[in-house]
């Protein structure tokens, strides 16, 4: 290889490895994201199966079978129009209503870690 076929080999390697490097941070990042997905879908798993309050059935109670069995695809299906709230109404908001008026527990703040666990869990449901 010649003095000028090296340089132009040089100079087409060197934005490969520059880009090879910065890539590097986007990795560990994809790492933190699917560590911190885990952990919220873990959370969101213990509070479908939690007891909302003394005597109330819990959402896993009323979902796990039958016409009302709960599915990623349903929670995707949001936002939409819901009857018992009378209007288009995102996935939280009936989870809120679901929590108020069929587990008798207190409504999650939305956009809280708790709600967004919650959903995260919800959209793994097969
Ligand atoms: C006592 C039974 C019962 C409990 C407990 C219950 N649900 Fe429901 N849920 C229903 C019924 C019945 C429907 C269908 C009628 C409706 O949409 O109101 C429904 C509908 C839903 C829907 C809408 C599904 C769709 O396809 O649009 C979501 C989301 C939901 N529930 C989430 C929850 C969550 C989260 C909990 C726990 C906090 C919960 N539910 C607790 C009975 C229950």
């Amino acid at each position: 290889m010649n003095a000028r076929k090296t340089l132009t080999a040089l100079f087409l390697a060197l934005p490969l490895a520059a880009a090879a490097l910065l890539d590097a941070p986007d990795a560990r990042g994809d790492a933190t994201a699917d560590k911190a997905l885990e952990a919220a879908v873990k959370r969101g798993a213990a509070l479908w199966k939690k007891s909302w309050r003394r005597g109330a059935k819990g959402c896993f109670a009323c979902h796990t079978r039958g016409p009302n069995k709960m599915t990623g695809r349903r929670v995707a299906a949001y936002p939409k129009y819901d009857k018992a709230l009378g209007k288009v109404v995102s996935a939280p908001q009936k989870i809120n209503n679901m929590i108020k008026t069929k587990s008798g527990g207190k409504m999650l703040e939305l956009g809280s870690d708790d709600m967004n666990a919650l959903v995260a869990y919800m959209k793994t449901l097969k």
